[in-house]
């Protein structure tokens, strides 16, 4: 079978390091908040180029304090897209806020900025943007707007570790980015993690304070906040991986170049925003014939997976916005078409050439060029 994705060449690569930081974490004894929580959290914001970035427990989390940061409450609303992970708009409900569903541009997977415009009412207090699959959207179009309706812009980066958008780092362009270091992300942990970049001191700070019962001071608590506080041994971890992510991203690219050569013929092939660096979380291409295809490509030995399939104003969790089917047109057509294929750095060429096989063989199709 080859796996939509394959950690174990990654720990194979990388174990020796991995272990050695993990118990340094370990015997340094200094679990929450450490020495490795501090320097990752430099370490990252460096990478990116923000001004700071706040470790929390994981990219819920970061969506949820980053929502809660700009004071955003009941009666408020805020625009996102609708196909996404569900984390995207339950971190807005959980505010007790109201999402508001956008559609998406059907090339990009992106929120489409004409839509997201259509959204806006006078409660609209923010717009959550979504990388998704590891694609930038379309930031200087959606900045624009927020600027023009004064909207704040959460940036849901949890795709797109490495992603850039002309030329800056996703999730330094808004207000707040909000990163998930879950094991498959393109910068995965070895168990949950998330971080929350800002180059606003005050927003910082009060994601800072939010992820530790909403205080600076031990004991003195300012605002209602929560416990969601990155692990030491997952932030030496990630240190170690930080290391690697940007030639693990130049690999993913290298797949995805080698899919679009083999597939376009026969699929739609993904395609990056314009002025975007996309760095592949998922490859995922689509097809009207998707539900087939994905059947074939499991009798072949080939792993495949949705996303997503249910958008989500048409979730049980969000019948209470009464949204009628059909409301997003893009989005649904998309829930209905896309299928992700194996992806991750080290897919070797042979896999890839299976794939596409195994692809043509379904179509009838004479196996594309190579
Ligand atoms: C787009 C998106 N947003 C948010 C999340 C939530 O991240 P986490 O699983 O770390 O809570 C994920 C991933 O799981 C995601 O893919």
């Amino acid at each position: 079978m080859i796996p939509i994705l394959e950690l174990a060449s990654q720990y194979k690569n990388i174990g020796q390091e991995l272990e050695e930081a993990v118990l340094r974490a370990l015997r340094g004894t200094q679990y929450i908040l450490g020495p490795e929580v501090h320097a990752f959290e430099s370490e990252f914001a460096a990478y990116n180029q923000a001004a700071y970035g706040i470790g929390v427990a994981n990219g819920t989390d970061a969506l949820h304090l980053a929502v809660r940061a700009l004071d955003i409450a009941p009666g408020d609303e805020v625009v996102c897209p609708s196909f996404t992970f569900v984390a995207t708009a339950g971190a807005v409900a959980l505010a007790g806020a109201r999402p508001v569903f956008a559609d998406i541009d059907p090339v990009t997977y992106c929120l489409d900025p004409a839509s997201v415009e259509r959204a806006i009412t006078s409660r609209t207090r923010a717009i959550v943007v979504v990388h998704l699959y590891g694609n930038a959207a379309p930031m200087d179009e959606l900045m624009a707007l927020a600027t023009r309706h004064k909207l704040a812009v959460i940036e849901d980066c949890a795709q797109a570790a490495g992603c850039t958008s002309n030329g800056r780092k996703v999730g330094t362009i808004g207000d707040l980015g909000c990163y998930s270091f879950f094991p498959s992300k393109n910068l995965g942990g070895i168990g949950d993690g998330g971080m929350v970049l800002s180059n606003r001191p005050e927003l910082a700070e009060k994601v800072r304070k939010l992820r530790d019962h909403g205080s600076a001071k031990k004991y003195h608590h300012e605002i209602l906040g929560t416990n969601s506080r990155l692990d030491e041994i997952q932030a030496a971890a990630l240190r170690v991986k930080l290391k690697c992510l940007d030639h693990w991203n130049a690999c993913r690219r290298q797949v995805a170049e080698r899919y679009h050569r083999l597939l376009s013929d026969v699929v739609e092939v993904p395609q990056a925003t314009p002025g975007a660096y996309h760095v592949y979380h998922q490859y995922t291409v689509r097809t009207a014939r998707r539900e087939e295809l994905q059947a074939h490509l499991m009798e072949h030995g080939v792993a495949s997976v949705v996303h997503y399939p249910v958008c989500l104003h048409q979730q049980p969790l969000f019948a209470s916005l009464q949204i009628p089917a059909g409301s997003l047109p893009e989005s649904e057509k998309a829930q209905r078409e896309v299928l992700s294929l194996p992806m991750f750095p080290e897919l070797t060429e042979d896999q890839t050439t299976t794939v596409s096989k195994v692809v043509h063989q379904f179509f009838g199709a004479p196996v594309g060029a190579v």
